[in-house]
């Protein structure tokens, strides 16, 4: 059978860590360097898609034919991926989005006292599951960052949030965050791979490749 193409398509990615603000000077945050989305993007526009690259702070060149939108916090987010997911064929969820946000953002920088303190903590909204059950038409490949249980946790992941497809990776102080290589697990409704240790741009190449082609086949009907 032909393989895919995404030649045309329109293809919403996010990608990168977000920042959820203190105060005006601090803010919580995680070790995603936004490499594998950025990657997946170039791979996309290298296919002929027109891309919509929504990050949060990255240090990374824009690659080549790609739109970006910056945003900073998980809300921030989501609004941008929402404003631009009415004309995607495609949502990629490479983002590394914050789980919790502080429930308050002091408007003045907060002030040390002699005692302990504590932080109440927000969960925020899950922007990829939002956009698999609001527009069912897109097709949508999340990613599944694990310390343990790797497989176990990619295909139970893709069901509960409804996806067509998922790619779990180890992550930890050896593995992928920050680094510039990555192994993938990748599972779709009916079938299952493994992308073997490889440069992140690399293994976006074999993904993007092995999601248009599925992407075609539910597009055959
Ligand atoms: O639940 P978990 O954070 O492990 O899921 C990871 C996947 O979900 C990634 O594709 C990530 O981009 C996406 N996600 C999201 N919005 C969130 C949390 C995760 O889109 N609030």
């Amino acid at each position: 059978r032909d393989s895919g193409t995404l030649a045309g398509r329109h293809v919403v990615v996010t990608a990168g860590p977000t920042r959820e603000a203190l105060d005006p000077v601090r803010f919580i945050t995680n070790h995603s360097s936004g490499r594998m989305g950025y990657a997946l993007a170039a791979a996309c526009a290298a296919q002929g898609a027109q891309v919509t690259l929504i990050s949060g702070p990255t240090a990374l060149d824009l690659p080549a034919d790609v739109d970006r939108v910056d945003v900073q916090s998980a809300a921030d987010m989501h609004a941008a991926v929402m404003a631009a997911i009415d004309t995607a064929d495609v949502f990629i969820g490479a983002a590394a989005v914050a789980d919790y946000r502080p429930a308050t953002t002091a408007a003045d920088k907060i002030k040390k006292s002699e005692g302990d303190t504590q932080l109440a903590l927000t969960r925020t909204r899950d922007i990829i599951a939002d956009v698999a059950r609001d527009h069912p038409q897109v097709f949508t490949l999340g990613f599944a960052a694990e310390t343990t249980d790797m497989e176990n946790a990619a295909r139970a992941k893709r069901e509960r949030k409804g996806l067509a497809m998922i790619a779990g990776n180890v992550v930890g102080p050896e593995h992928a965050f920050g680094r510039d290589d990555n192994a993938l697990f990748v599972v779709w409704d009916g079938g299952e791979r493994e992308l073997t240790q490889a440069s992140k741009r690399e293994l976006a190449d074999q993904l993007v490749a092995l999601m248009a082609d599925r992407f075609s086949q539910t597009r055959a009907g």
